[in-house]
C-alpha cells in the first residue's frame, strides 16, 4: 500500500478551491439543473440495494475531483492488496482477510505460505456440524436434556457484531434464546443467570486472545458459578465452548480442544462475525442462513473488487463522508436505520468505524494534520425523530446522515409500513430543501409558512443525507449491507494515510486499571496518582 499524504496531492487542492466555490450552494439547486439527479447519483446493487447519494451538496465536478484523489492515493492497489493477503495491518505485521472468510469461490489464498482456504473450510464445516446438533437437540447437556439457551461471553468485536447480526436476523431465528454477556459490570452476568437454566444451556467464550480481562473474569465466574450449582465436575465438556485465535490460553482455561472454534490473526475483533466468533449468529438463525450471510458479504466483495471506482458504492459513500470531514470540517455522522431489528447497528458500527479510523499517525510515522474518523452515532427511526431531530434539522452543527430502509417489512400491520416508508422519506426531503421549497409549495401547511429566515420556525435545509433501501432485511442483504459499510471504511483509512487495523490506542487504559485494581486492596496507594483520581478513590473507600 503507497504512503500518500492526501493534502499534498493534486486534487486535494483542487478540491479545496471546489469547496469554495460550491459550500454555499443549495441542493435545490442542484436538483433544479439536473431532472436527472436521482438517476445520475444513484447506484443499484444486485436489485436488493439502492444507494441513492443525490441529496447531497455534490456536483459531478465534486465527484470527479473526489475520484480523482482516489486515484492518486491508490485506492484500487489497496483493494487488490487486501484481498491478496498483503501484510497492509503492518504494525502488527498482519494480512486483513476478512473478506476470505466469505470467499468460497474456491481459489487459493496464502498467508505464511498456507492455503487458509482449507483452513476456514475445515472450521465452517466444524460450525455447521456442531450448530446443526444444538439446533436439532441431539447436544445434551449434562442431564440429557437438549439445547434451550447460549450465552456468549465477549466485548467488543466479539459481542457487537453477533449482538446485532442476531437482533437484526431475528426473523430468522429458532427457538434458541441467545444471550450476551460482556461488561465487567458484574450486573450483566447476574441478570443473564437469572434467565437460563444451567441443564440446558451453553456458553461460548468469545475472544480472539483470549484474554481480554472482562471477558475472561466472565468466563472463570461462569466456569465456578456451574460447576458449584451443577456439581458435575465434566460440566465444562458438555457446556463450555471458546471461539478464539489463542488456543492454548483456551486450552489452559480448560476448554476440551473439540469445543474450541478457531479463527486467525489476519481476522480483525471487528471483522470477524464471519468467522467462528460468529458462532452464536449460527445457532441463532442456523447455518444455511449463515451461508446466505456470507453470500451477501461475497456478492459485495466481488463489487467492490471490480466495480469501477465512479460506480463502486464503498468507493462513492467513503469520498462523500471525507468531502464532510475534511473540506466541510464535519465532526460526527449518524445512522438512521428506520428498522427496530436495525437498532444494534449504529453501536456496531462505532467499534467499525472508530476503532479503525481513530487515529492521529499517517502511515509514514507522522502525526496528520488533518481529520481522520467522524463520530458516529445513531438510533432508529422514528423514535430519533422525536429525540434528534431538531438539531438535525434547526441546529448550528452539519450532520451528514445514513438513513437506511426495508421496503418490505417482515411485520406488515395496518398502514405501519407505508406510515414508516412516509416518514423515512420526508425527513431526507425536509432536511435537503427545508421551509422554503417545500412549504411554499404546498398550501396546506400554511401555519409552517415563514417569510423570514429568522424565524422559529424556519428550517433551512441543505442538510446532507444518503438513502440506503433495502428490499427487505435478509441475511444475504445484511450481509452485503455489513461489507459495505467495511469497504467503506477501508478506503477512508487508505486516504487518509492511516492504519485502520490496528487498535493501540485502548491499551494505555488497560494499563492504568491495572494499576488502580492493585492498589484498591491495599492501605496505602503504591501509584502517585493526580489529585482527582486519588480524590475518587479516596471516597470510594469511605463509601464503600
Ligand atoms: O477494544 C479492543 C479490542 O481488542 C477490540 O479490538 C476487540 O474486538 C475487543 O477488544 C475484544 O478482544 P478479544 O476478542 O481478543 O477478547
Amino acid at each position: 500500500m503507497k504512503n500518500i499524504n492526501p493534502t499534498k496531492t493534486f486534487s486535494w487542492k483542487q478540491l479545496t478551491d471546489h469547496f469554495y466555490d460550491v459550500k454555499n450552494i443549495c441542493m435545490n439547486d442542484l436538483f433544479n439543473i439536473d431532472q436527472n439527479r436521482f438517476h445520475n447519483y444513484s447506484i443499484l446493487f444486485q436489485d436488493n440495494i439502492l444507494v441513492d447519494f443525490s441529496k447531497n451538496r455534490i456536483t459531478n465536478q465534486t465527484l470527479q475531483l473526489l475520484l480523482m484523489l482516489a486515484k492518486e492515493c491508490f485506492v484500487s492497489d489497496a483493494i487488490q492488496s487486501m484481498f491478496l493477503g498483503h501484510k497492509i495491518n503492518k504494525t502488527e505485521n498482519r494480512s486483513v482477510l476478512h473478506v476470505a472468510l466469505r470467499n468460497q469461490l474456491n481459489n487459493s489464498i496464502f498467508v505464511d505460505n498456507v492455503n487458509i482456504m482449507i483452513n476456514i473450510q475445515k472450521e465452517l464445516k466444524k460450525i455447521k456440524n456442531f450448530s446443526d446438533s444444538v439446533i436439532q437437540g441431539s447436544w445434551k447437556g449434562y442431564t440429557g436434556k437438549s439445547i434451550s439457551d447460549v450465552v456468549n461471553v465477549g466485548i467488543g468485536g466479539s459481542y457487537l457484531g453477533p449482538y446485532m447480526v442476531t437482533e437484526s436476523l431475528k426473523a430468522y431465528k429458532n427457538h434458541l434464546k441467545i444471550h450476551f454477556v460482556s461488561n465487567i459490570d458484574g450486573t450483566n452476568v447476574t441478570e443473564i443467570l437469572k434467565k437460563v437454566n444451567l441443564e440446558t444451556t451453553i456458553f461460548l467464550i468469545a475472544s480472539k486472545s483470549f484474554s481480554t480481562d472482562e471477558t475472561i473474569s466472565n468466563a472463570n465466574y461462569l466456569k465456578n458459578w456451574c460447576l458449584f450449582h451443577t456439581n458435575y465436575a465434566k460440566y465444562l465438556d458438555l457446556h463450555f465452548f471458546a471461539l478464539c485465535e489463542n488456543v492454548t490460553a483456551a486450552l489452559n482455561f480448560g476448554i476440551v480442544s473439540r469445543n474450541i472454534f478457531k479463527f486467525w490473526d489476519w481476522v480483525g475483533g471487528r471483522y470477524s462475525i464471519w468467522s467462528s466468533a460468529g458462532l452464536s449468529i449460527v445457532l441463532s438463525i442456523g447455518f444455511k442462513n449463515f451461508e446466505l450471510l456470507l453470500c451477501g458479504a461475497r456478492m459485495m466483495d466481488q463489487h467492490f473488487l471490480n466495480q469501477e471506482l465512479s460506480q463502486n458504492i464503498p468507493v462513492i459513500l467513503a469520498l462523500i463522508s471525507l468531502w464532510y470531514t475534511s473540506f466541510f470540517g464535519t465532526e460526527t455522522e449518524a445512522i438512521l436505520p428506520y428498522d427496530e431489528y436495525m437498532h444494534a447497528f449504529p453501536e456496531y458500527l462505532q467499534q467499525s468505524y472508530m476503532e479503525s479510523n481513530g487515529k492521529s499517525i499517517d502511515r509514514n510515522g507522522n502525526l496528520v494534520t488533518w481529520k481522520t474518523s467522524p463520530i458516529i452515532w445513531g438510533q432508529c427511526g422514528t423514535n430519533s425523530q422525536h429525540s434528534f431531530f431538531q438539531l438535525l434539522h434547526q441546529g448550528t452543527t452539519l450532520i451528514p446522515c445514513d438513513f437506511i430502509f426495508p421496503a418490505i417489512s417482515h411485520n406488515p400491520i395496518n398502514d405501519h409500513h407505508e406510515k414508516l416508508l412516509s416518514n423515512f422519506l420526508a425527513q431526507t426531503r425536509a432536511l435537503a430543501f427545508g421551509n422554503e421549497k417545500i412549504i411554499n409549495n404546498n398550501m396546506n401547511s400554511n401555519s409552517l409558512n415563514c417569510s423570514s429566515r429568522v424565524s422559529y420556525k424556519y428550517c433551512p435545509g441543505n442538510k446532507p443525507t444518503n438513502s440506503i433501501m433495502l428490499k427487505k432485511l435478509t441475511p444475504c442483504v445484511l450481509g452485503s449491507l455489513i461489507s459495505l459499510y467495511e469497504h467503506k471504511i477501508f478506503v477512508q483509512g487508505v486516504i487518509l494515510n492511516i492504519f485502520s487495523f490496528d487498535q493501540w490506542g485502548v491499551e494505555l487504559g488497560k494499563l492504568v486499571t491495572n494499576d488502580i485494581l492493585g492498589d484498591l486492596s491495599k492501605e496505602k496507594f503504591s501509584n502517585q496518582y493526580d489529585s482527582s483520581t486519588r480524590g475518587l478513590l479516596n471516597s470510594y473507600k469511605q463509601w464503600m
